[in-house]
């Protein structure tokens, strides 16, 4: 089995400590790990594993090869995209480039921005998930919803319970009102983003439903040249792939699909209030990083890069302290942070 980390994406809403040039898989946001580093540390154990592909943006190379250098991890390629076309391609570049040594071998797609805190539990369901995968099936990972979250992908399972089971639906980020019907049916799970099948099954699969994708990530990849561990394409190729995700590229699509209940304290730290919600909390349901000093205030986040902090009598409040950024936020309107960077974008 070969794991995929896949770490092209921005993380714009955990701006302003999430950058361009540094976005937060790169970033120790929980602990003293990077995202990045982290989910390739929690593999460690599971039987049978190859070292990892890597998918990610020419800009992060130096930082990828910087931060597995760190740990001693190892790492079989670091496929380097010139434009992110979004995950339905990327994975197609890993998938492509391991059929060059295996065609059927097993892949294992991990998102790089994912907090999970049950690394047993977490092991246990992909054991599960590799018997379906070698078997031909796309498997995904299910999560127990706990709110009508419009960012996710909602998977209706034929059966229940703590077994593989086929996936009668996929819905990819519904909106508001439907996942709302969805999380209270009790019926539906939330994609987790964690993804694994066999390289042919997949390539298949996209073929199928996306043959320009595929088309063009194979002649981006024709004209590959490695220069150590970097994997190089076709610039011109992949510029012309289109940018779609796996989870509307196949995943809606596909009838093999089965999925694996994972309840392993799972978190994709999306947005400022889930790093809260995963942090360490003082007795105040505060989560303090840096210099702070906090009174009668409780359930803040507080990050601070270089000075001291201080907030006073204000409750459920994040504050971010960089270099030259601040960010102050209510706990309840995170999802907005996307927003501003958004008009940083537009008004360059
Ligand atoms: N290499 C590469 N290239 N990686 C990418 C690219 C790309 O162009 N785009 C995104 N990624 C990486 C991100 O860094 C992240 O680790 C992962 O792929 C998923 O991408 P997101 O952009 O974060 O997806 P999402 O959060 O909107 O939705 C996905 O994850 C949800 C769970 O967190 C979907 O799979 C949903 O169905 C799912 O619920
Ligand atoms: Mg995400």
């Amino acid at each position: 089995m070969i794991p995929v980390i896949l770490s092209g994406g921005s993380g714009s809403r955990l701006w302003p400590l999430s950058r361009k040039q540094r976005p937060k898989q790169f970033l120790p946001v929980v602990g003293d790990e990077t995202l990045f580093q982290s989910t390739l540390l929690r593999l460690q154990g599971i039987a049978g594993l190859e070292s990892p592909l890597v998918v990610c943006n020419e800009d992060h190379r130096f930082m990828v090869a910087e931060q597995l250098r760190e740990f001693d991890l190892d790492n079989q390629g670091i496929v380097l995209e010139p434009v992110g076309r979004n995950t339905a391609p990327a994975i197609a570049l890993a998938a492509l480039q391991a059929r060059e040594q295996q065609s059927d071998a097993v892949l294992l797609v991990l998102p790089a921005d994912h907090v999970i805190e049950d690394k047993a539990a977490f092991h246990e369901a992909i054991e599960l998930a590799e018997v379906e995968a070698k078997a031909g099936k796309l498997v995904t990972f299910g999560i127990v919803p706990t709110q009508p979250e419009t960012g996710y992908g909602y998977i209706q399972a034929e059966g229940q319970g703590t077994t593989a089971s086929a996936v009668k639906r996929f819905v990819e980020k519904p909106d508001y009102e439907t996942a709302e019907s969805y999380v209270s049916s009790g019926d539906y799970l939330w994609n987790s983003g964690i993804f694994m099948f066999r390289v042919d099954s997949f390539l298949q699969a996209l073929g199928e439903y996306q043959p320009l994708v595929l088309a063009a990530c194979e002649r981006a990849m024709v004209q590959t040249h490695s220069d150590g561990d970097f994997i190089r394409l076709d610039t011109k190729s992949f510029e012309q792939c289109p940018d779609i995700s796996i989870d509307y590229a196949v995943m809606e699509k596909t009838q093999h699909a089965v999925v694996v209940p994972l309840n392993a304290g799972w978190n994709d730290v999306g947005a400022w209030s889930a790093v809260w919600s995963v942090g360490q909390q003082d007795g105040n349901g505060n989560v303090l990083r840096g210099d702070t000093m906090l009174h009668e205030s409780s359930n803040n986040l507080v990050y601070s890069e270089r000075r001291l902090v201080s907030l006073v009598g204000v409750d459920d409040l994040i504050v971010v302290d960089t270099k030259d950024a601040i960010l102050v936020a209510h706990k309840d309107n995170v999802q907005d942070v996307k927003k501003i960077v958004d008009r940083l974008k537009d008004e360059g």
